[in-house]
């Protein structure tokens, strides 16, 4: 295909796949397609190994790797804290009393010794995770919440590494440009995860325009995509390719738990929310009695990130391990980020079949556009 993506990649498919599990990352690459393994929350030595593991069986086929560096966070703390010290005690008691009306024991579960900047990277983390992405052959490493840090960029270009930033806004995407970025991971409000409020439908033609005076910078359309006929959608106004990062939860390869693939297959369109009250910015997220009870008007307002994170994850990691056990009311208050293409998201099936069957629908809309015009 002509793309500039496929020759940036180095991919026949301009087909981008988000994941967290490494096999599934894996799959995507050697289907075709360009798989990038999120990074967010392993050490250094996590991720090498990870990414070892990649290329090891990856077979030569390139792949990239996204790290999450916020351009804002509450104050960084260096020295370990008691959450229960950390947090605020209503944010703690709002969480526990979910849990404790769906027969979740919330015992101890602010108990462990965190520092505030545990689950997301600051500049100095960031290098020595950029150090250990850069020791392996990836082809593209991307950012996200932020410009990327100045390093990645430098680095990027001087290893011939395509640097690529997620924008949620006109803004954004013109501070990125003018950052150096290489590519533009251009995401909707329908994304799964962070997202802007703007649709994948206004913001991908409203960035290309905006853009376009500072070059031809290659822009990915992220946010809701599941199926062939959308990425031909979002070409058509403008994109060379597709991020996507929901569709892939459902496959069988990746590590999403049972339970939460169950409700993902069962759910529709209209079954996420977009809050503050997973991570302290506005992420997607499948809604169930936990996301609508933070997002009642008795829930206490959202700390900033990465706070909010410390309230949510070890009360929903907790209710996903009770919920996979077959505990009802755990299985209830369940939830994942997950993106509104999850309506368009109907069965478990390989990695490798969701691109062949990815593939075909773009196929068939390229030729129902080719027939729209009269001879
Ligand atoms: C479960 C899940 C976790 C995500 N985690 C990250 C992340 O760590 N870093 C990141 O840049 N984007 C993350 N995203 C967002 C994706 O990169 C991508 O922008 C988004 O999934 C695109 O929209 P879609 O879900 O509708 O395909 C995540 C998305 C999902 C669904």
């Amino acid at each position: 295909m002509k793309s500039p993506i496929c020759d940036m990649l180095g991919v026949d498919f301009p087909l981008v796949g988000f994941n967290h599990c490494r096999d599934v990352i894996v799959e995507i690459s050697k289907a075709g397609s360009f798989g990038v393994l999120g990074a967010a929350g392993l050490t250094p030595e996590q991720l090498d190994f990870e990414l070892s593991w990649i290329d090891e069986r990856v077979g030569g086929k390139p792949y990239g790797v996204d790290i999450i560096v916020p351009a804002t966070m509450a104050e960084q703390s260096t020295t370990p804290q008691s959450m229960d010290r950390l947090l605020p005690e209503a944010h703690r008691h709002f969480a526990e009393n979910i849990m404790s009306k769906f027969g979740v024991d919330p015992s101890e579960i602010y108990e462990r010794q965190v520092r505030k900047s545990d689950a997301f990277l600051d500049e100095s983390k960031a290098n020595d995770i950029l150090d250990v992405i850069f020791s392996h052959p990836v082809a593209l490493v991307a950012n996200a919440l932020g410009a990327p840090p100045r390093r990645m960029i430098e680095m990027g270009k001087e290893r011939g590494v395509a640097v690529a930033a997620l924008v949620g806004a006109k803004e954004h995407a013109v501070k990125q440009v003018a950052a150096g970025v290489d590519i533009l991971v251009v995401a909707g409000g329908e994304a799964g995860g962070h997202c802007g409020d703007v649709s994948t439908m206004v913001l991908v033609p409203e960035v290309v325009e905006a853009v376009r005076p500072m070059g031809n910078i290659p822009i990915l359309a992220a946010g809701g995509i599941v199926m062939g006929r959308q990425l031909a959608a979002c070409m058509a106004m403008g994109a060379h390719g597709a991020w996507t990062g929901s569709m892939w939860l459902t496959t069988k390869e990746a590590f999403t738990s049972e339970v939460i693939k169950e409700k993902l297959v069962e759910a529709s369109s209209r079954d996420t929310v977009r809050s503050k009250a997973r991570t302290g910015k506005y992420s997607r997220q499948l809604r169930s009695p936990w996301t609508d009870s933070w997002e009642s008007d008795a829930a206490p307002a959202a700390l900033p990130m990465p706070l909010q994170g410390l309230v949510a994850e070890p009360a929903l990691s907790r209710i996903t391990k009770l919920a996979e056990g077959g505990h009802p009311g755990a299985r209830e208050l369940a939830t994942f980020f997950v993106g509104q293409g999850v309506g368009l998201m109907n069965e478990i099936q390989t990695t490798r079949q969701v691109i062949y069957d990815f593939m075909e629908d773009f196929l068939a809309a390229t030729e129902r556009l080719g027939g729209v015009m009269a001879d």
